[in-house]
């Protein structure tokens, strides 16, 4: 079965980033947030992207003004009832997503697939709170959604074949490249990108380097587009010092063990580019 209706839940980064991307590759997008300001704030950073790209001449106004049109955003969970497939994308807190889980079990139809975006948490653990474990898959993004191309196919053990091909069939509509992984903390690319980020906070508070001379040796020595401590402030501080603490659980690597410099800016609501102030400053 082919999804049409997309449900998306979460308004911030990642949440608004998806809902764009699958309106521009044709889906109808129903945007839950939960809160009348999450509906505004998105429909606005929505319609400002589509601004910049019409600047730019990537798309022309009957284009936008139909990825405009696909989008509805909503507040009242029960709006998703019609959706084919749902994707969460809320905080990254395994109790707080199975409660979404238990509630999105209960509006949408049987045969919806529910996923989730998560970087790290079980898929298992949100499929076995639904009375349908083999229709949950997790659908991991990138961030920026719309300029990344790369999404992380996670099925659970519990996922049937039939529910994988149906999110691979959504992600590659979206023109997106599929990569398939098992359901282990941090999949393949934040296992392997999150000691490094981590390591990055660890010399830094160590004042082995300046931010600028750390971010400025990887851009440089390894042609990365972006430092680390960047990287740390667009993924945002908490989420990243959620996903390293769900990695420490799993595997008891010290390279995952947080640096006690996250831990104390994430304390200090220094969330990097979402909150203006992370390791570098955002004017707001
Ligand atoms: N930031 C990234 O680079 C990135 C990349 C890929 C995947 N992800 C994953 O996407 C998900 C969302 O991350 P984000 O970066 O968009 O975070 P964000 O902080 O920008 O947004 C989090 C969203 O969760 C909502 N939320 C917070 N508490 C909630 C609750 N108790 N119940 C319901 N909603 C709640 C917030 O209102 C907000 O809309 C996470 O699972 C994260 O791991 C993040």
């Amino acid at each position: 079965m082919a999804s049409k209706r997309i449900g998306v839940v979460g308004s911030g980064i990642m949440g608004a980033g998806v809902a764009e991307v699958a309106a521009a590759s044709g889906f109808e997008v129903v945007l839950r947030s939960r809160s009348q300001e999450g509906v505004d704030a998105m429909l606005a950073g929505l319609d400002a992207s589509l601004a910049r790209q019409l600047k730019k001449g990537r798309i022309d106004e009957t284009t936008a003004s139909d990825v405009r049109a696909r989008v509805s955003a909503v507040t009242a969970l029960d709006e998703l009832a019609a959706c084919d497939l749902v994707l969460e994308s809320i905080v990254e807190d395994l109790a707080i997503k199975q409660d979404l889980f238990r509630e999105l079990d209960r509006v949408c139809a049987p045969s919806a697939v529910l996923a989730t975006n998560t970087s790290t948490l079980p898929v298992v653990e949100m499929a076995m709170v639904t009375k349908r474990p083999e229709r949950v898959c997790g659908i991991h993004f990138f961030n920026p959604a719309p300029a990344m191309s790369l999404v992380e196919l996670v099925p659970a053990i519990t996922t049937s074949d039939a529910t994988l091909a149906e999110a691979r069939a959504f992600v590659e509509a979206c023109a997106k490249t599929p990569v398939t992984v098992k359901d282990q903390a941090g999949f393949v690319v934040n296992a392997l990108l999150f000691p490094y980020l981590n390591n990055a906070v660890r010399l830094f508070d160590a004042g082995v380097a300046s931010r600028d001379d750390i971010d400025a040796a990887m851009k440089g020595g390894c042609n990365f587009p972006m430092g680390p401590l960047e990287l740390l402030d667009l993924v945002g501080l908490d989420t990243s010092l959620a996903i390293l603490d769900a990695l420490y659980a799993e595997f008891h690597d010290p390279n995952f063990a947080p640096a006690p410099l996250l831990r104390r800016m994430v304390a200090a609501e220094r969330l990097g580019r979402k909150s203006g102030t992370g390791f570098y400053d955002y004017a707001r």
